[in-house]
């Protein structure tokens, strides 16, 4: 019998642990306070993240490591014995944020704690980080966490600078437990790092370069979610159409999508980051086919600008890109579409600028995420000339976001009187109000009277829309 765990803990949220089988409140009470007794006793620990879901998901996994081992989480620094930071040095902002928490413990009272980095500053800066602050304990990048074991034993024996920063392993994927913060919706990281060599990223230095989770342990992971009672799952990856089986297998990623939309329970699939340079029809029409495999696709052009394309590396024309785009729009089934855009690169003009508002008004983007151009250490893009202005790229910025604004209200205002399947994720404070995702990854907030919506899926007919939410009622 594996282990069988899924432990209510102090915080009121259940935790399903594990990757052997787990059948949430099927087990005998007996088998899991056996369980939980076996553990040893530690201290108690804080987690915080930063940066993307691809974390939030590590998160969950050494979240599983230290609970596995005795540990309790606190919501408070001050409750924890060991403070730990998944970190993201995406932008520069993100990763002052890091050092600014970290000076806090220069002078904090009370007994010392430990204090673990980990992520993506962590690997980036390695052990540099214990000289600009030499009060933490651990550093340990995302491609370390399954010698987490190890390296808590180390820390536990009492040694002070402890580091895991290897960064081509594939031994990420299976680690030992995973405590899944969502009980609902299921990330799945299926492919990590990222061999694009986008000129301004600092990715593929952070989490070093792709490798691919075999299909069988994808499937494998996905089976026993079902039988805990998710149905929905979330395919991750900075890249997760660039998905390569390493098994022998050699299942395609749009083949991956449909076997796991094929698993029975599973309701709704979902996939994120697609690279535009991998994205293939063979996909589009596995979203045409199978309802269960989720109508909206996250594409980020960067710039509508061919030539600031090219000088960012991204291996594609604005060309090429609006025909994945006229391929989608061109479906059986709608798909809506979010981006990801940064403004202000080195060089970029008005002209190029101008080019990239001209895009979105050509593509109308269900959602966009934009960034100001932040340069980044060991990137080609940080030695470039022609650096634009902070309040350049804030100008442009909002220039960019007053258009966004303008086409997602009017596309919003078209869904009025349209009905949604809507899989409820949260209650608000407020009576008989409910919120949750359509398959197109609309957030819909949503007005029932009946009671204990959380976690299934309700026809709701939308009635109101601003431009980045929309409100229903439940359909009877
Ligand atoms: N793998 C994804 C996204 C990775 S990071 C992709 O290839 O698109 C998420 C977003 O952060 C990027 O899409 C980009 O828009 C933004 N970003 C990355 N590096 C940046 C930088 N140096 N400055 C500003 N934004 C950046
Ligand atoms: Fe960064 Fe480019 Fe890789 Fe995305 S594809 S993670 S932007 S290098
Ligand atoms: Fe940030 Fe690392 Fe994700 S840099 S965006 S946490 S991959």
């Amino acid at each position: 019998m594996g282990a069988v765990i899924n432990l209510q803990i102090e915080m009121g949220k259940t935790f399903h642990i594990g990757l052997e089988t787990l059948v949430a409140g099927k087990s005998p009470a007996a088998e899991r306070s056996e369980f939980i007794a076996a553990v040893p006793k530690r201290g108690t620990f804080y987690l915080e993240t930063f940066g993307c879901q691809m974390n939030d998901h590590d998160s969950e996994k050494v979240a599983g490591v230290l609970l596995s081992r005795g540990y309790r989480q606190v919501e408070t620094i001050e409750a924890a014995s060991f403070v730990l930071y998944n970190t993201c040095s995406i932008r520069e902002k993100a990763a002052q944020k890091v050092f600014s928490r970290l000076g806090e413990f220069r002078d904090m009272p009370g007994e010392p704690k430990k204090i673990g980095v980990l992520g993506c500053v962590a690997q980036q800066e390695g052990e540099k980080i214990f000289n600009r602050s030499p009060w933490v304990n651990l550093v340990c990048g995302s491609a370390s966490y399954s010698k987490l074991p190890e390296l808590l034993t180390q820390l536990e024996a009492g040694e002070t600078r402890v580091t895991g920063l290897d960064t081509d392993t594939d031994e990420t994927f299976e680690t030992e437990m995973t405590r899944r913060d969502n009980p609902w919706r299921a990330y799945l990281t299926i492919i990590e790092g990222c061999d694009k060599a986008c000129s301004y990223c600092v990715v593929p230095f952070t989490r070093g370069p792709e490798r691919s989770r075999a299909s069988d342990s994808v499937l494998r992971e996905l089976r026993q979610l079902a039988e805990i009672g998710y149905s929905e799952v979330q395919f991750l990856g900075q890249t997760v159409n660039s998905y390569r089986d390493p098994s022998a297998e050699k299942m395609e990623f749009s083949a991956l999508l449909r076997a796991a939309a094929e698993m029975p329970g599973m309701k709704r699939v979902r996939f994120m980051t697609s690279h535009p340079r991998d994205f293939s029809a063979d996909i589009v029409a596995a979203i045409e086919d199978d309802e269960r495999i989720c109508n909206h696709v996250h594409l980020p052009v960067q710039s509508g600008s061919t030539r600031i394309l090219r000088v960012m590396q991204r291996t594609y024309s604005r060309e090429e890109y609006l025909g994945k785009i006229a391929m989608m729009r061109g479906a059986k089934r709608p798909i809506a579409i979010s981006t990801d855009i940064i403004v202000g690169f080195p060089g970029e003009t008005d002209g190029d600028f101008a080019e990239t508002l001209n895009l979105m008004e050509e593509v109308k983007y269900e959602a966009i995420f934009a960034f100001k151009y932040s340069p980044r250490p060991n990137t080609p893009a940080q030695k470039m000339e022609d650096a634009i202005s902070e309040e350049e790229k804030s100008r442009r910025l909002g220039v960019l976001l007053e258009l966004q604004r303008k086409i997602q209200t009017e596309a919003n205002e078209k869904l009025i009187g349209q009905p949604f399947e809507v899989h409820v994720e949260g209650k608000s404070k407020k009576e008989n109000q409910w919120s949750g995702r359509t398959s197109c990854n609309r957030v819909v907030n949503f007005l029932s009277t009946r009671s204990n919506l959380l976690g299934s899926y309700v026809a709701v007919r939308i009635t109101g829309a601003t431009p980045n939410c929309l409100t229903g009622e439940h359909a009877r």
